[in-house]
């Protein structure tokens, strides 16, 4: 492991019977394509050296908050992660497809956003299996990264889900402040290299927010990238069984 330590990725620690992670960690190459958000214009690679964080949004897509969210990620050549819902892909897949078009990451959020903790084996694999179908019928794309609903996972379901499970290093907590200048504050004060930013576009107020974040972040020097470009960027590739919070 040696090798890896001039990287930090954290790990959730085991506290409760529902959280679980390995710390099973590989060095992976990266063909990495981001867009300049200094020239704002479309580049082939991005600085590693510079920092990065990842924007994530969970539980659309939604007539609520994603084409404005995607609004400005396109505006500002900026991308981000979206952990969708099956049922909500199935109403919206043109928003998904925009997404992908304009380089956004998508990632399997469940179809219905139950505790899988909850489930059985069988039920499981269908919050997994039914969302992957819809994601693919939606854009052609197979998400390879998971995040649970309320991050919520244990040995079980990692083992059914055979994904790595993303998780986040900053909870703007937009669903409960539904304040635009809260969630701005919070990803301002809080956000560094590295982070894995937790955000909602179901909620118009984190859209708002998100016409401040992203250009504000630009301008303090962070490039906005996937999940799996701020993993290939740092030479990370995680594997089935294994819970990221940041990569640093
Ligand atoms: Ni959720």
């Amino acid at each position: 492991m040696k090798k890896y330590f001039s990287f930090i990725i954290t790990l959730l620690l085991i506290i409760n019977t529902d959280i679980f992670s390995s710390d099973a960690v590989s060095c992976g190459s990266s063909d990495i394509h981001v867009f300049d958000p200094i020239g704002n214009k479309a580049v082939t690679s991005f600085d590693n050296e510079s920092p990065m964080i990842a924007l994530t949004f969970d539980d659309g897509p939604s007539d609520r908050a994603t084409d404005e969210i995607l609004d400005v990620l396109e505006k500002y050549n900026a991308r981000a992660t979206f952990f969708v819902l099956g049922s909500n892909v199935e109403k919206y897949e043109d928003k998904l497809e925009r997404a992908v078009r304009l380089k956004c990451e998508i990632g399997n959020h469940t179809y219905d956003h139950k505790k899988l903790s909850k489930l059985t084996e069988k039920e499981i694999e269908y919050q997994i299996k039914s969302t992957e179908d819809s994601i693919f019928k939606a854009c052609g794309i197979v998400p390879e990264l998971i995040r649970p609903p309320y991050g919520i996972h244990n040995s079980k379901t990692m083992k059914i889900c055979n994904s790595p499970v993303i998780l986040w290093s900053v909870d703007t907590l937009d669903w409960k402040n539904r304040d635009p200048y809260a969630i701005v504050d919070t990803v301002l004060s809080k956000a560094s290299a590295g982070d894995i930013i937790l955000m909602h576009d179901i909620y118009p107020t984190t859209a708002e927010a998100c016409r401040t974040i992203i250009p504000k972040l630009i301008s303090m020097g962070f490039q906005l990238v996937t999940v799996s470009e701020l993993m290939s960027a740092r030479g990370y590739t995680v594997v089935s069984g294994q819970a990221v919070v940041s990569v640093r």
